[in-house]
């Protein structure tokens, strides 16, 4: 049996004794850009937040999908990677959360986090790589 860890491209013909198996895992989505409520990281039962300096992101390898985060967050800025139009983000989920510090409690939400809900754009125009400081 053959085993390949991704999505088959469209329009792939499987071969038989082929097993495809595909992680799911959950993002953050880049409505927390500005926001960063931070309600999210205290439910995690395997502290897979990352901070960086105006988002969070997940880290996809020790997310184990248990799905408690999605509704913890008051501006919808986690979702299942399984959903349409995620793969950027899911990228800088991935890439980011190696190089930004782990966060475990929750803080102040930014001062414009109200301000910047649901923003369009938010990745182009405000996207930072610096990390957070996980201290208050
Ligand atoms: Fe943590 Fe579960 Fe959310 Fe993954 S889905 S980040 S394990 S709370
Ligand atoms: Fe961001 Fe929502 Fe968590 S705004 S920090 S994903 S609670």
């Amino acid at each position: 049996m053959e085993v390949v860890s991704a999505i088959p491209a469209r329009g792939t013909t499987l071969k038989v004794n082929q097993l495809f198996i595909y992680d799911m895992t959950y993002i953050v989505n880049e409505n927390c850009i500005k926001c960063k409520h931070t309600t999210c990281v205290e439910v995690c039962p395997v502290d897979c937040f990352y901070e960086g300096e105006n988002m969070l992101v997940i880290n996809p390898d020790e997310c184990i999908d248990c799905g408690v985060c999605e509704p913890e967050c008051p501006i919808d800025a986690i979702e299942p990677d399984t959903n349409k139009n995620t793969e950027h983000m899911a990228l800088i989920n991935r890439q980011m959360s190696d190089k930004w510090p782990n966060i475990t409690k929750k803080k102040d939400p930014l001062p414009e986090a109200k301000e910047f809900n649901g923003v369009s754009g938010k990745f182009e125009k405000y996207f930072s790589d610096k990390p957070g400081s996980t201290s208050k």
